[in-house]
This record gives C-alpha cells, sequence and structure tokens, in this order.
C-alpha cells in the first residue's frame, strides 16, 4: 500500500512538472519586453528602402522608423537584428525576436506560422531585365529562362510556378541583380519599391510594366500574441491619422 501511494506521488509530480515546463514553451512577450525593457525586431536589411545599412552602418529604413515608433509607444529600446531573409519566421518562434518588420507580405502559408498586423503598404512583384534584352516584354516570356530571386520570398515563389525556369535563390536580392548585369540569368523577380532603388543605380536594367501580384506588407508576431498586436496595430492606425505615416512615406519611398 505504501509503495502503492508513492508511485501516485510520483506519477503527481512528474504531471505538474510536465504542465509547468509546457507553460515555459509559451513566450508571455509582453512581460518579457517590460521585464527586459527592449523589444526585438527581427529584420533583413538588404531591402531598400525599407530596410537597408545606412552610412554609418546601422540599420535604417521605413520598416526602422516604424518599429521605433512601436517601441516608443511600449516605452522600451527597440533592438533590431539582421538576419537571412527566410530564417525571420522560425527566429520569430523560437523566440530570438519578438516581431518581424521586414517588407513582409501576407501569404496564407506565413499565417499558419504566425500572425499579421494591420497591412501598411500595398506592394507587388515586378520584372528587372537588361535594357539591351529584346526577348522580355512580361511574365509570358519568362518561361524557360533563368530567373533570379531572394529566397523565401514571394518573387520566389512567383518564379517557382513559371513554366521551365531556372530559378536561381540568393541571400540578398543585390546579388540577383549584378548576376543579371553580367548576363548570367535573364531577369530578376524583385518586389516594386526595392526594384526601382537598384534599377535607378543601373541604367543599363529596367523594370518591365506588369505586375505580377497584389501584395500586403505587415508585421509579423508569434501566434496568439494578442495583446502585442493590438499595440502593433494602434501605432500603425496612430501614424495613418497623424499624417506621420505619409511624412515616413515621402521620406523613405518616394
Ligand atoms: N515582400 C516579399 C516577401 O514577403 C519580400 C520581402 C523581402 N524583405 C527583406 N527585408 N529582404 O516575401
Amino acid at each position: 500500500m505504501k509503495i502503492f501511494k508513492s508511485k501516485i506521488l510520483v506519477l503527481l509530480l512528474t504531471m505538474v512538472l510536465a504542465i509547468t515546463f509546457v507553460g515555459c514553451g509559451k513566450i508571455n512577450t509582453m512581460s518579457r519586453i517590460k521585464k527586459n525593457n527592449k523589444v526585438v525586431m527581427g529584420t533583413n536589411a538588404e531591402f531598400p528602402p525599407f530596410e537597408y545599412r545606412n552610412d554609418k552602418g546601422e540599420v535604417d529604413g521605413f520598416d526602422p522608423a516604424m518599429a521605433k515608433e512601436i517601441a516608443k509607444e511600449l516605452g522600451v529600446e527597440l533592438v533590431i537584428e539582421d538576419m537571412a531573409f527566410d530564417s525571420l519566421l522560425n527566429a520569430l518562434s523560437s523566440g530570438k525576436i519578438d516581431f518581424v518588420a521586414a517588407g513582409m507580405s501576407v501569404t496564407p502559408e506565413r499565417l499558419e506560422n504566425c500572425d499579421f498586423s494591420e497591412s501598411y503598404y500595398t506592394a507587388s512583384q515586378m520584372i528587372i531585365v537588361r535594357k539591351d534584352n529584346t526577348e522580355i516584354k512580361g511574365r509570358d516570356d519568362l518561361k524557360g529562362k533563368k530567373l533570379g530571386v531572394q529566397e523565401g520570398t514571394t518573387g520566389d515563389l512567383e518564379a517557382s510556378e513559371i513554366e521551365n525556369a531556372e530559378v536561381n535563390r540568393f541571400k540578398k536580392a543585390i546579388d540577383a541583380v549584378l548576376d543579371l548585369k553580367n548576363g548570367k540569368i535573364d531577369a530578376v523577380i524583385l518586389d516594386a519599391s526595392p526594384a526601382k532603388v537598384f534599377v535607378e543605380k543601373n541604367d543599363d536594367l529596367m523594370i518591365l510594366d506588369e505586375e505580377l501580384t497584389n501584395e500586403e506588407y505587415a508585421i509579423a508576431v508569434r501566434k496568439g500574441d494578442k495583446e502585442f498586436l493590438e499595440v502593433i496595430n494602434k501605432v500603425i492606425r496612430d501614424l495613418k491619422a497623424s499624417g506621420k505615416y505619409d511624412e515616413l512615406v515621402k521620406q523613405y519611398i518616394e
């Protein structure tokens, strides 16, 4: 009887411990932010004008500017982690970062792994080609061609759907642009704003008129992070209502 009792005790203890550990696995973002006095943004600073390194080597752009407003609203310091675009959502789930601000488009696949804020920008995928190219006038001409994209982006998804195309995936979109310049690939598929920035600096390149997609940029948080998401949505709404949003668009994008 005594042995039986102690077995039950051990069993109960194990259950309590198991529940405690499972509980710890869930990150309470708001209390962590308050406790550490900082909020951590994840981005990939290879995407001007939304994020890039400025002359001082700091991560700058529209997204960091918006993130500063989020930190201000929370009354804490903003820390920025710069990493590969395709590792951002893992870094978010594992708790390395608290949110993603990276010109990230809302997609059904991403919605399975994170929650998104309200949209803060409408974008589309565009085709960049060399000016001297005679064959590529639009999406239909990309069949069987060598395409360049940034790995894990919606441009990558789009390119992967083009019949018989050879998709070359780069960690940085600028490297795809460089390979286009030197003739290693035939076209690059990239979001409109960074495409404009890169093409303005390279007069041998041009952007075709056709818009391949219609996408919404939003900030990503961990699934179920409701309270934190509400703060972010409030900041986006306040920025729009106060006119500060338009100022940031003028300062960074237009
Ligand atoms: N909008 C595209 C996507 O969500 C590309 C974003 C790339 N962003 C970056 N910071 N490199 O897939």
